[in-house]
């Protein structure tokens, strides 16, 4: 699985970065997800800041 941020979405609440900062992290008032798979332990955590984020910015998918 993969996490993706839209840019366009995003408001930089910081709940992602907060609840899975190994895949999340704040790039100025934006976050970023880090590129590649997420490490299957992480795979809750994200879906958790997906489902946190106020804005629906973040897109997990396989
Ligand atoms: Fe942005 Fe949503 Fe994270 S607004 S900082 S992607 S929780």
């Amino acid at each position: 699985m993969n996490a993706y941020v839209d840019p366009d979405l995003c408001i930089g609440c910081t709940q992602c970065a907060g609840l899975c900062p190994a895949v999340f992290q704040m790039e100025g008032t934006l976050a970023v997800a880090q590129p590649g798979p997420i490490p299957p332990e992480e795979v809750p955590q994200a879906v958790d800041a997906a489902n946190a984020c106020p804005v629906s910015a973040i897109r997990i998918e396989e």
